[in-house]
């Protein structure tokens, strides 16, 4: 296992460019990306500088792996898929484990997040989870999903989570997991699920993941920032697996996008504001950065940072202005949660928009999973 080709894809070169600069041939350098070969040190120290990242980082990056030997294959359901963030995050982290994913199920209620996950993985999710019996979903080895938070109505006979959670998203997560028995679940959600409902709707989450379906279970919040990408975005990971497992939380990522990465030169004058917001803007901030995203918060006060605030699926228009003259095009939205370019661009601006601002980071969750499989399995 090593990360040439993740790498060298990460910086949109091509195997021909990159060989040509190492002096060596496309052949050999693609040996050297399936590891059926072992480049001499020279050649390790020309692609660690060509790629700029360490030889370790390059050849090396197996330190959460322990050595194990883990399943070549694993199947997932990916629930409340949205555009599919933990789709493009786990394949990043199967890619690297040497394992072959295979998603056998997954679902969505949103018409436009279907037409969209469809053009791009070949699959239409199924539509309303609540209507959907366990019974009707393949078993599979890993469950993922980035439920939308609700309220837990607690009053009442408490007989168990039926009790508890009916009538939330989370209930359908733990039924179906009850039903299924998958070996492990990783479940993302919003920074304040830890704090919503003075901490008593993690509480009851962890108590019935834990307690009542018998899952090892640990959570903990991340930012996106720290995975290198400019968006401040945090958001609770929840992990779950049938055998003890003790997480190491503290991610080290070398490799940063800077939103010069990710904002491209020339767009489409639709995206500018008016005059009149941009000269409001101006008159109220002078940004330190360039480029920066500028920020308009609640009470109408402005900031700016060499990062973009969290993407909000229901922001308002102007909330986010790049150099505090114009929105993100929804590509640059995708890149700021980490989407590659290939993904497929098929409903509209307002739509995409939507379906950015609700999506996971997915270098961040990549790396929790990347972490996480070699000690659940
Ligand atoms: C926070 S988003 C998840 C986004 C996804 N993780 C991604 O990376 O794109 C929550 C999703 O749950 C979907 N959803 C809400 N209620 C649902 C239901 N009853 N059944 C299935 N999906 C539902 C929404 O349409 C939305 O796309």
């Amino acid at each position: 296992m090593n990360n040439v080709a993740k790498i060298r894809k990460e910086k949109h070169i091509t195997q021909i460019e990159l060989a040509k600069i190492a002096g060596i041939s496309r052949t050999y350098l693609s040996k050297i990306e399936k590891n059926t070969v072992t480049p001499s040190i020279v050649i390790a120290m020309k692609l660690s500088k060509m790629l700029n990242v360490s030889i370790d980082k390059l050849f090396m990056d197996i330190e959460h792996n322990h050595g194990k030997i883990l399943p070549k294959k694993m199947s997932f359901v990916d629930l409340f898929c949205g555009i599919g963030g933990f789709r493009y995050a786990s394949q990043k982290a199967f890619d690297q484990l040497n394992i072959k994913g295979k998603c056998v199920f997954s679902s969505d209620i949103d018409k436009y997040a279907q037409e969209a996950y469809e053009a791009n993985f070949s699959e239409r999710p199924a539509g309303d989870i609540t209507k959907i019996k366990a019974s009707q979903i393949p078993t599979f080895d890993l469950l993922f999903g980035g439920f939308p938070c609700q309220t837990f109505s607690i009053c009442g006979l408490r007989k168990g989570f039926e009790d508890t959670t009916r009538g939330t998203l989370f209930f359908d997560i733990a039924r179906i997991i009850k039903a299924k028995q998958p070996q492990a679940f990783v479940l993302e959600n919003v920074k304040n699920l830890a704090s919503h409902n003075n901490g008593k709707t993690i509480r009851t989450i962890i108590e019935v993941l834990r307690d009542e379906l018998g899952y090892y279970v640990d959570y903990h919040l991340l930012n996106a920032l720290d995975f290198g990408l400019p968006q401040k975005r945090e958001r609770v990971l929840i992990l779950g697996a049938k055998k003890p497992f003790k997480m190491d939380w503290n991610f080290k990522v070398e490799k940063q996008k800077t939103l010069s990465d990710i904002l491209d030169k020339v767009v489409d004058k639709k995206y500018y504001a008016s005059k009149d917001i941009i000269s409001k803007r101006k008159a109220m901030h002078t940004s330190k950065y360039y480029p920066a995203i500028w920020h308009e918060n609640k009470s109408g006060n402005i900031s700016s940072y060499p990062y973009s605030c969290a993407l909000r699926a229901g922001a308002s228009y102007n909330y986010l202005l790049v150099n505090g003259e114009r929105r993100l095009t929804p590509r640059e939205m995708l890149r700021l949660q980490g989407f590659p370019e290939t993904f497929k661009i098929v409903v509209s601006d307002c739509q995409t928009r939507k379906q950015a601002g609700n999506a996971i980071p997915v270098d961040m969750v990549a790396e929790v999973i990347k972490r996480f499989l070699p000690i659940a399995f």
